[in-house]
């Protein structure tokens, strides 16, 4: 949950590429972004199912900003490594921020109205979650690998 993808020793071999950048702000934007996941989780090899996964991933993470924030940044990041390939989501918004971290990791809190289901299955979907979060900032991670 706090690890972060760039402490790695392999960070020397590490290369990153953003792959697309994708502006939330009304909810056609999701679907945008849903397809940019999709699209650069094919390009690198990922299956069917793990592009359904980063889509939903992203639908969550692109729905809480529209709920919670008003509008944000959806950046999808391909990370290629010596013995890896992964799919970073990165969701950053100026909104409010996250109150308290481990009560919205937690299934069923909701200050919306929701399920309060969505950050729970991003944890779930994605090998790494990071959140970074205060009032007017906050910056979601989540990333996807597979073996090369
Ligand atoms: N980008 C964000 N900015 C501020 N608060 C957020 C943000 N994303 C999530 N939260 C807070 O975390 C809580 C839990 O989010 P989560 O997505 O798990 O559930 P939900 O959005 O309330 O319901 P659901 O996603 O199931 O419809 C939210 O209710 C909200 O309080
Ligand atoms: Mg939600």
């Amino acid at each position: 949950m706090t690890k972060s993808p760039r402490s790695d020793p392999l960070d020397a071999v590490t290369r990153d590429e953003t792959v697309c950048v994708i502006p939330i702000r009304v909810q056609e934007d999701i679907l945008r972004a849903r397809q940019s996941s999709r699209g650069a989780a094919a390009a690198i090899g990922f299956g069917t199912v793990d592009q359904t996964r980063l889509a939903t991933v992203v639908s969550e993470l692109a729905r809480n900003i529209l709920t919670y924030a008003g509008t944000g940044e959806c950046r999808v990041v391909s990370r290629l490594t010596p013995v890896e390939r992964s799919i970073v989501i990165e969701m950053e918004d100026s909104g409010p921020g996250i109150d308290d971290i481990a009560d919205a990791m937690m299934p069923g809190y909701s200050t919306g109205g929701g399920l309060g289901l969505g950050l729970p299955a991003v944890h779930k979907l994605m090998d790494h979650m990071s959140v970074e979060t205060r009032p007017g900032r906050t910056l979601i991670q989540a990333s996807m690998a597979r073996r090369r």
